[in-house]
C-alpha cells in the first residue's frame, strides 16, 4: 500500500498511528466485537480513537429510529441520473454520520443479477456491468463527500442466496462441513469483464473498504482467495482500502490474513451454521500467530494502515459525531446482552436525522419510475371522476415499520435483511391518491384484499356500481436476503388480480412494487392500458407514484434489466437442490460466461417484452440528424495509478 491517487498524507497520519499500537492492539483492531453497530471495532481511549461503527445498510440507516428510507438500489439505477444517485448516497451518508457511523455497508456491486431468480439484485443496481460501476461511483462519491467510509460489496460471484454459507454437523462444536458454500466457477474473462468491473470503478472512486463475499470462487472461500483480493483486488486494480469479510465469511485466520483479507467481521462471535459462537479467527490468535513467527508484523502493520488511512483521509478523528445510544437495541447482529466491553455512550439519543430528505425522496421515486405501456392515452390521469384502486400493494403497512417478511397487506417500499429498513411513516398509494382525488372530487372506490379480487369479488353486484374511469392496481413481490426468488410472478396471485380487473375495467392501470424482475403476462390483455414498474421507492413511494400518474412528473425511469416473456427464457439458472451429499458438490457453473442479463437475449436473438434500457415518458420525441462525438479521454488506461 502506497496511499497513491490522493491518500498519502493520510497514510503518513495513519503510519504513525499504529506505530503507537501494541501488538494485542492491532490484533483486536483487525476483528469485530459485539456492539452497538452490526460492525464494531473497539475504542483506545488512550489514544483518543473511538473505535469503529459499521452499519447497514444501502437504502438506510438500518438502526436508525427517526432516519429516511430512501429509494432502493434497483430504483436509483433505473433513473440512469448521476446526479440523484450521488445525492441519494450524500443524504443517506449524511445520516448515517448523525447516527454515529464510520463505515456504511454498501453499495453493493453484486449480486449484479446473473439470475432473476437472486433476491438481494434491488439492494444493487442493474443487470450490467457498466451502469452497476456508475452507480457505485456516484454513490460511493455521494457518501464519502459527507464524511462517511463506503463499502463496496459482495466481492465476487456472490449471485445467489441458496448455500451462500456452508452447512455444518451438528457436533459439540459445530465447525464439521456437511456442505461447504456453493463455489462460482468462473472464467478468467468473465470474472473480469463482468463481475469485476462495478468494483473496479468503487476503487477508481476511492472506496474506503471492500467486502469479500460468503460464497467460494473457483473453490476457495472468497475472504481468503489470495488471487481475488492480492492479485486482482489489491494488485491488478489497486485497491489502497482494507477487505472486511462479510459477517461469518471468514472461515481461517492465518490463510485469511495472507490471502488479503484485513478485517474480519462481526469477529468477536463466528457463525457456525445459525449459531454465533463466542471467538474469532483473528483477535488473540492472530497475536499469536505473529508472536510465533507465521505471519509477519510487517502484514499485520500493512492491515491496521490500510483501516486508518481512510478514516484519516476522511477526517474521521476531528469531531466525529458519537454513536447514537438508540442503535444498540435495534441491532440484531449483537444484541446488548451479548456485548463484553463496556460500550459507552455520550450525546443525545434517538436523534431525528432526517433533516429535509422526504422532498428528495419523493422526486427520487417519481424520477425513478419506469413507464412500461400506455395506450390510448391512458397516463397521466385527468381528474378522473371514479377511480378504483385494487390490490394488496395499495395501502398501509400492517406488519410494523421495519418489513421483515412477505406480509400480505400493505405497500412494498423496501425489504427485509441487512438492506431494511425502519419506516418512520410511509406514504402509500392509497393515501397519496385519496389526497388528489378528494381536491378533484372525484369517487374512491378501494378494494385490498386480492383473493376477494381474484375471485368472487369483481363478480358481484356490490363490484363497482358503474364503470370506474380507471382502476389502478398495485402489485407485488418480495425479494429479501436469506433465500432465493422461487418465481417472477407478482405475489399473492397479482397475475390473476390484474386480469380480474382488467376483465371488469376498460381502463386499467397496474403499478408493480418489486425488487426486481416480473414476468407479466397481463400484458397484452387489451384492457391495461398501463404498466409501471416502481420498484422499492422508499418512504415517499405513495406521493413519488401519484406524482408520475397525475403527471406532475414526466417519468423518465429506465429497466435496469430484462422483462422477457417467460420465466423459461432466462439462462444462467441458480444451483439448488443439489441432491448428493459430499462435502463440495454445490458447485454453480457460469458457463453463460458474458452472456448476462441483456446479452444473453441479443446473442441468441430471443425477443423480450421490455428490453434493457426500455422505459416510455409523457412526451414524444422526433430526433432528426445526430452525431455523436468521441470524447474518450486520450489518456485512458486500463492500469490503476501508479504506485510509488
Ligand atoms: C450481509 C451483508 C451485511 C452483513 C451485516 C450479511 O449477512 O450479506 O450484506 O452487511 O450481513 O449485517
Amino acid at each position: 500500500m502506497t496511499g497513491s491517487g490522493g491518500w498519502e498524507t493520510a497514510l503518513v497520519k495513519a503510519k504513525r498511528f499504529v506505530s503507537k499500537l501494541t501488538l494485542e492492539e492491532k490484533s483486536w483492531m483487525a476483528t469485530g466485537q459485539p456492539g452497538p453497530c452490526v460492525g464494531n471495532v473497539l475504542p483506545i481511549p488512550r489514544l483518543n480513537f473511538s473505535g469503529l461503527c459499521l452499519q447497514n445498510g444501502p437504502q438506510c440507516v438500518q438502526q436508525g429510529d427517526y432516519s429516511s428510507v430512501f429509494v432502493s438500489g434497483v430504483s436509483a439505477a433505473a433513473s440512469w441520473d448521476r446526479q440523484l444517485l450521488y445525492d441519494r448516497g450524500n443524504a443517506m451518508a449524511k445520516e448515517h454520520k448523525a447516527k454515529g457511523s464510520h463505515v456504511i455497508l454498501g453499495p453493493i456491486g453484486g449480486p449484479l443479477g446473473r439470475s432473476p431468480y437472486d433476491s438481494r439484485t434491488w439492494e444493487g443496481f442493474a443487470v450490467d456491468p457498466y451502469l452497476t460501476g456508475v452507480c457505485m461511483e456516484e454513490t460511493i462519491n455521494g457518501m464519502q463527500d459527507a464524511g462517511v467510509q463506503a463499502n463496496a460489496k459482495h466481492f465476487i460471484a456472490n449471485e445467489q442466496e441458496t448455500q451462500r454459507n456452508p452447512s455444518y454437523a451438528p457436533d459439540a462444536n459445530e465447525t464439521t462441513y456437511i456442505q461447504d458454500s456453493v463455489s462460482a466457477n468462473i472464467d478468467d474473462r468473465t470474472l473480469h469483464e463482468i463481475y469485476m468491473w462495478p468494483f473496479a470503478n468503487a476503487v477508481r472512486a476511492k472506496v474506503a473498504s471492500a467486502m469479500c463475499s460468503y460464497n467460494r470462487v473457483n473453490g476457495s472461500h472468497s475472504c481468503q482467495n489470495s488471487y481475488l483480493l492480492n492479485h486482482l483486488l489489491k494488485g491488478e486494480l489497486g485497491f489502497q482500502g482494507y477487505v472486511m469479510s462479510d459477517w461469518g465469511a471468514t472461515h481461517s485466520g492465518v490463510a485469511s490474513v495472507e490471502s488479503g483479507m484485513d478485517m474480519s467481521m462481526p469477529g468477536g462471535f463466528t457463525l457456525y451454521g445459525e449459531e454465533w459462537t463466542e471467538g474469532s479467527f483473528l483477535g488473540k490468535n492472530l497475536t499469536s500467530a505473529v508472536k510465533n513467527g507465521t505471519v509477519e508484523v510487517s502484514r499485520l502493520n500493512d492491515m491496521i494502515v490500510r483501516i486508518m488511512t481512510p478514516y484519516f483521509w476522511l477526517g474521521q478523528e476531528k469531531n466525529y459525531p458519537s454513536v447514537d445510544a438508540s442503535v444498540g437495541p435495534l441491532n440484531v447482529d449483537s444484541a446488548p446482552d451479548t456485548w463484553l466491553y463496556d460500550w459507552k455512550f455520550t450525546g443525545e439519543t434517538n436523534r431525528d436525522v432526517r433533516a429535509n430528505h422526504s422532498a428528495m425522496i419523493r422526486e427520487h421515486g417519481a424520477s425513478s419510475t419506469v413507464l412500461l405501456k400506455n395506450e390510448r392515452n391512458a397516463l397521466p390521469l385527468r381528474k378522473p371522476r371514479n377511480i378504483v384502486i385494487a390490490g394488496n400493494d395499495a395501502g398501509p403497512l400492517t406488519q410494523g415499520p421495519n418489513l421483515q417478511a412477505n406480509f400480505e397487506y400493505g405497500h412494498l417500499a423496501g425489504s427485509s435483511g441487512s438492506g431494511s429498513c425502519r419506516f418512520t411513516y410511509l406514504s402509500t398509494p392509497l393515501d397519496a391518491i385519496n389526497t388528489r382525488a378528494r381536491k378533484d372530487g372525484s369517487l374512491v372506490q378501494f378494494y385490498l384484499n386480492n383473493t376477494l379480487l381474484a375471485t368472487e369479488a369483481l363478480t358481484s353486484p356490490l363490484w363497482i356500481p358503474q364503470q370506474p374511469d380507471v382502476c389502478l392496481v398495485f402489485l407485488k413481490s418480495f425479494a429479501a436476503e436469506g433465500e432465493d426468488r422461487t418465481s417472477l410472478d407478482l405475489d399473492w396471485n397479482g397475475n390473476a388480480v390484474a386480469e380480474a380487473v382488467a376483465n371488469h375495467c376498460n381502463n386499467t392501470v397496474v403499478i408493480t412494487n418489486s425488487g426486481g424482475v416480473n414476468v407479466m403476462p397481463f400484458a397484452d390483455h387489451p384492457n391495461v392500458t398501463a404498466i409501471l414498474a416502481q420498484h422499492y421507492a422508499g418512504e415517499e413511494s405513495g406521493n413519488a407514484i401519484a406524482d408520475v400518474l397525475y403527471g406532475d412528473v414526466n417519468p423518465s425511469g429506465k429497466l435496469p434489466y430484462v422483462i422477457a416473456y417467460n420465466e423459461s427464457d432466462y439462462n444462467a439458472p441458480l444451483t439448488t437442490a443439489v441432491e448428493t451429499n459430499g462435502t463440495w458438490d454445490w458447485q454453480s457453473w457460469f458457463d453463460e460466461e458474458l452472456e448476462v442479463g441483456y446479452r444473453y437475449f441479443d446473442a441468441h436473438n430471443i425477443s423480450v417484452r421490455y428490453e434493457f434500457g426500455f422505459g416510455l415518458s409523457y412526451t414524444t420525441f422526433d430526433l432528426k440528424n445526430l452525431k455523436a462525438k468521441d470524447s474518450t479521454p486520450a489518456n485512458l488506461t486500463a492500469l490503476p495509478a501508479k504506485r510509488a
